[in-house]
């Protein structure tokens, strides 16, 4: 939403005259910006398409074409991808020149639209609005029921979220964000025990298992089809130091004791949070680190008003974070639980020193490194 005005501003001119109505420009006002809205998702929708069908791949290599070039270079049925365009071109995403009927995709923007974009490509985490909508219909009667949406009702989820988080790791996990422990590079090297915890398809581990073959690596989550992707992923690579375990990370109990734990987007949508962190502080060497990386953001809402995408935390947390906790009579931290109560909670379960980073590669996280 872009306004000349600030949100202060604007809200306090508002309620101004109870007696004689809503003021009518106000009101005229913000139903522009709700249509604003309006196409603002339909563009975010028509993105995620664009990434599934290639679309945005296929524009990026070609010179203006019509829509017929388009859809044969793309592989796809041309009056499909002719509404798409129509939908890009009124979006200001694609241009359309009419003199001769033919659609290009500016490199400005295929530089934040592509696969080759890795960690800046946009479109991906697109995926996660039509993600989100399949469960509407269920959300919508926890808001009267109670209860939750489980994992297994989003078909996609672990799909969308590995392709989203390799695309940062691929390109920092080694190179930065290991990094961000000053002795982790010779201390994996050395050789530690290493656990993920709630590892998804499991690139992560994989990723550092190849590049440190002296260290023991294990992911840990609780859904079977994950796994059974990390685990084929660390068959190809021939990795002998990453295995994957079936747990819920609730308890570690049994798993010895780590050099270093990590967690890449999985507390917060635990259903009991604060018993994890205190699991992982109890499974940690005395010497050893919790890489945490989880959703930047404030715990209190009113310092978020500047985030541009806050609207999109709350409504992931609204639509999958929160739900799947409640769905296990879980806490429903939610998404953008925040860096204050993140730091309160890592403090209460034993870390006496969390340090927080951010990463220019990857927008939407903090990352804390935390120590006893
Ligand atoms: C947001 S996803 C992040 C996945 C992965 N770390 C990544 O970055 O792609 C959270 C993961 O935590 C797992 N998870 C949630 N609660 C869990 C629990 N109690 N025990 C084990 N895994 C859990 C989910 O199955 C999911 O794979």
């Amino acid at each position: 939403m872009t306004t000349d005005t600030t949100y202060a501003d604007q809200t306090a001119t508002l309620d101004q005259g109870h007696t004689a109505g809503p003021d009518p420009g106000q009101v005229q006002r913000f139903a522009g910006e709700l249509l604003g809205a309006l196409s603002a998702g339909s563009t975010a929708l028509m993105t995620s398409v664009g990434h599934r069908t290639g679309l945005f791949d296929a524009m990026a290599g070609l010179p203006p074409s019509t829509s017929a070039q388009v859809a044969a270079t793309a592989g796809l049925h041309e009056r499909y991808v002719r509404e798409w365009l129509g939908a890009m071109t009124t979006a200001r995403v694609v241009v359309h020149d009419p003199t001769d009927d033919t659609y290009r995709l500016p490199e400005e923007h295929a530089a934040v639209l592509t696969r080759a974009s890795g960690p800046d490509n946009l479109a991906a985490v697109m995926q996660f609005l039509p993600l989100m909508a399949e469960v509407e219909e269920e959300v919508v009667g926890c808001f009267a029921e109670g209860g939750g949406v489980p994992y297994d009702r989003f078909g996609r989820f672990h799909e969308v979220m590995a392709e989203l988080s390799a695309d940062t790791n691929d390109a920092a996990l080694l190179e930065r964000i290991v990094p961000l422990v000053p002795e982790l590079p010779d201390r994996l090297a050395q050789g530690i025990r290493v656990a993920d915890i709630g590892c998804g398809q499991g690139h992560a581990v994989n990723l550092l298992a190849r590049a440190y073959p002296d260290s023991d690596f294990v992911g840990y989550d609780f859904s079977e089809d994950a796994l059974a992707v990390a685990r084929a992923e660390a068959q190809e690579w021939g990795l002998a130091n990453a295995r994957f375990e079936l747990r819920d990370v609730t308890s570690l109990a049994g798993s010895g004791t780590f050099g270093l734990v990590t967690a890449f987007d999985a507390v917060h949508d635990q259903a009991h949070p604060a018993t994890v962190l205190e699991q992982v502080a109890e499974h940690l060497d005395p010497d050893g680190v919790f890489l945490m990386v989880d959703m930047h953001a404030s715990s209190d809402v009113d310092k978020n008003m500047d985030l541009p995408w806050a609207p999109y935390l709350y409504a992931v947390s609204t639509m999958h974070c929160m739900t799947v906790s409640l769905s296990l009579d879980g806490d429903g931290l939610g998404t953008a639980w925040g860096t204050e109560l993140a730091r309160q909670m890592l403090a209460d379960a034993g870390f006496g020193d969390v340090r927080v980073e951010r990463l220019e590669e990857d927008f939407i996280n903090s990352y804390y490194i935390a120590r006893r």
